[in-house]
């Protein structure tokens, strides 16, 4: 089987058989990073460019380990070390690049839309790897993956999105996904962080009140406060959030279920999640890292062997 398209910019663009077929060929993967050689030839003579533009740490290394682990050839590019400090486009700097035989590029970039605007112009498969505030397909996918791999499926599985949704390309991909995959979608969080368009736009229930979506869900996925992307106050401060929005050990203790803990990363610890419940046997925060590399081996791989136009 192959996917209906060929690059993976958004979940938006995916058909519930697409998102089926990824997360069906990364259980395979996983199978083959438990054994004692984690390397197979599938992209053996593919070349890929990871441009990040933006900073990352999960993303970019589990890209990059996913490539080696397929036998690619990978090359990695930040801008500060690049000609793009010195006034180069976007245009310019990936045609460059492509000239030099690239098959792929796996872009980060702080503007949204930044990929869709490379795929329209360039002949390579573009993955975006978070494009501003817009998607991050691949943590959507892994976290789908997450989920089903500890609830079975995601069909009726209660998820809560809390935080910060209105900065949030995670918040936008996993909406996206489950909704599609047949869960249901609580977002939760502060009405200042809370777009309005949300429920217009998709499937899912606002709730204001933490209490309530914590009851309510089987899995909170909390996101983290994205203070670099706020250019106006929207919460009174920190401390307050953390008093009316934080995840703590006491707030899941009045409940009478134990729910799953996930996370994106980077954590703002004390903020939106405490210490011991990030680290206690609720949260799968490093099972998602973990389970990243699967996923994105699946999609690079499919990528790679895509036949559509
Ligand atoms: N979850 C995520 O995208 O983390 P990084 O920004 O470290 O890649």
């Amino acid at each position: 089987m192959a996917l209906s398209t060929r690059h993976l910019l958004g979940i938006k663009d995916l058909s519930v058989t697409d998102i089926s077929l990824i997360l069906d060929t990364a259980k395979q993967f996983k199978e083959v990073l438990q054994r004692p050689v984690k390397k197979v030839p599938s992209l053996r003579d593919v070349t890929i460019v990871n441009l990040f533009y933006e900073n990352s740490t999960r993303t970019r290394i589990s890209f990059e380990l996913a490539q080696k682990r397929l036998s690619a050839d990978v090359i990695s590019f930040s801008t500060s070390s690049s000609s793009v400090s010195k006034g180069e486009t976007l245009l310019d700097t990936v045609n460059n690049i492509l000239s030099m035989k690239v098959n792929m590029v796996v872009m980060r970039h702080s503007a949204s839309g930044a990929p869709h605007f490379l795929a329209k112009h360039i002949p390579a498969a573009i993955i975006n790897a978070g494009d501003g505030i817009n998607e991050h397909p691949t943590q959507a996918l892994l976290d789908a993956y997450s989920m089903i791999e500890i609830f079975g499926s995601l069909k009726g599985l209660r998820v809560a999105i809390i935080g910060d949704i209105l900065h949030s390309r995670v918040a936008q991909s996993n909406i996206s996904l489950l909704t599609k995959m047949g869960a249901e979608v609580v977002v939760c969080g502060p009405p200042t962080l809370i777009p309005k368009f949300i429920q217009e736009a998709f499937d899912v229930r606002v709730e204001y009140d933490l209490e309530k979506a914590l009851h309510w869900c089987d899995v909170a996925n909390v996101l983290r406060i994205q203070l670099e992307r706020q250019n106006q106050v929207l919460f009174s401060s920190l401390r307050e959030y953390s008093l009316a929005y934080g995840i703590n050990k006491q707030r899941l203790d009045r409940l009478n279920k134990k729910i799953t803990i996930m996370h994106p990363g980077p954590i703002n610890r004390g903020v939106e999640l405490d210490s011991d419940v990030a680290d206690s046997d609720q949260s799968i925060i490093l099972q998602q890292v973990e389970n990243g590399v699967a996923v994105r081996m699946a999609a690079l791989y499919l990528l790679a062997n895509s036949t559509s136009s």
